[in-house]
């Protein structure tokens, strides 16, 4: 028996350290148990800073920089907050109008002044690529969008879904590079599809191309008559809580011959994570995938690449976020948030703080962003 085997048995009887996925009964509840009390302490933490205790930012980033490389390396079983963060949820998507509330049908134009918008990259709410050099937001998504199109080898003519496209961020830029390309997007966010129909309007968008197609809907029903070439899915996975289903639902709609793109947060910790934070606040039924999980769910599509992206450059997005947030206040604050603007501003400061913490963690080893080329499994 190697060491490392021997370590990993003997794990198995001791709470809190490792694999939680693989702990003995009583080693499994002293552990769940550990859990809440971590929960109890992270809301107290976060609803005294929501419902206004002074702290000033370097002292929540040191807060954030000292405990997180704890559990990510130490504990990561005490980073998931309820059970159903470790299987598979009945749904593809579960509580989706509740995440739609709370999150993507928030004021639109909170949102985009967030994100930046430009005449060609329309808000993107997921991570830019920094590490070749982007010297802005913009450029930083262009990046991560060119870096998409190489590794899905995206080909002129091309027929492609994308699940979960927000404001048509991504499918507008590719439209803009191959005059052939049809593309199709799904998205449940009324506020969102609201954002492209005006842009299919607008002569000056390549979603006014007759090339671009929207349904508004959820994950959980989708249904198209045609089968694609490519499919891509950018930021949409932590809110799958079911990857044998969803990819069950990618494979019936793509050609023989056709290729999957997925890219999320994910973390290179034994099991998965979520917050009862994030839960609560920002995203209702979220969870961040260990990098493993996708690959080993491979009955209806088999990855054939994977990719880690640093979580560096998820941080700096974050970060560029948080200023670009924080520069819009006079615009954004008579905006309807269903709360007081202050308490809100709170909570998404804390969340923007805490992510752009998080993924710098580690070195950006343990959390940060995983990438997913998949074909059909036979
Ligand atoms: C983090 S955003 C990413 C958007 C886009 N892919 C991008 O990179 O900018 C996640 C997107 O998934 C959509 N979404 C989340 N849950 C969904 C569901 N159950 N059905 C359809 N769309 C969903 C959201 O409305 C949102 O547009």
């Amino acid at each position: 028996m190697s060491t490392n085997t021997a370590l990993q048995d003997f794990e198995k009887y001791i709470p809190l350290v490792g694999d939680v996925n693989t702990k003995t009964t009583l080693a499994y509840k002293t552990t769940r148990g550990a859990v809440q009390v971590v929960n109890t302490i992270q809301m107290a933490v976060a609803e005294a800073y929501i419902n206004g205790l002074e702290v000033p930012d370097s002292v929540l980033q040191g807060l954030f920089d000292t405990c997180m490389p704890i559990f990510f390396k130490y504990f990561p079983s005490l980073l998931a907050p309820y059970e159903w963060v470790l299987k598979e949820t009945e749904h593809i998507a579960e509580e989706s109008q509740e995440l739609m509330k709370v999150q993507y049908d928030l004021p639109q134009t909170m949102l985009n002044t967030m994100l930046g918008e430009s005449k060609l990259i329309y808000p993107k709410y997921s991570m830019g690529l920094w590490e070749k050099g982007a010297l802005n937001l913009e450029q930083s998504q262009i990046q991560m969008i060119d870096d998409v199109i190489e590794k899905l080898d995206i080909k002129d003519g091309d027929e492609i879904l994308d699940f979960g496209c927000g404001w048509g961020c991504v499918p507008n830029y590719i439209l803009s590079k191959f005059p052939n390309v049809r593309f199709t997007g799904l998205n449940l966010s009324h506020e969102q599809c609201e954002y492209i129909r005006h842009k299919m309007q607008d002569s000056e968008s390549y979603l006014s191309s007759g090339r671009f197609t929207l349904y508004e809907g959820n994950l959980n029903d989708a249904k198209f008559e045609t089968k694609f070439d490519k499919i891509l899915s950018i930021g949409v996975f932590c809110h799958v809580g079911n990857l044998t289903k969803s990819f069950e639902k990618l494979a019936s709609l793509l050609k023989d011959n056709g290729k999957v793109f997925i890219h999320i947060i994910t973390v290179r910790t034994p099991n998965n994570i979520s917050s009862v934070y994030t839960h609560k606040y920002i995203f209702p039924q979220g969870r961040y995938w260990n990098y493993d999980a996708i690959p080993s769910h491979d009955k209806d599509l088999k990855t054939i690449q994977k990719w880690y992206l640093n979580g560096f450059n998820y941080s700096k997005t974050f970060a560029t976020w948080l200023i670009n947030f924080d520069k819009s206040q006079a615009i954004v604050k008579d905006l309807n948030y269903g709360m007081e603007y202050a308490k809100f501003r709170r909570i998404w400061r804390f969340y923007l703080i805490w992510f752009s913490r998080n993924f710098a963690s580690c070195d950006g080893e343990y959390n940060g962003n995983g990438q997913y080329l998949m074909t059909h499994a036979s």
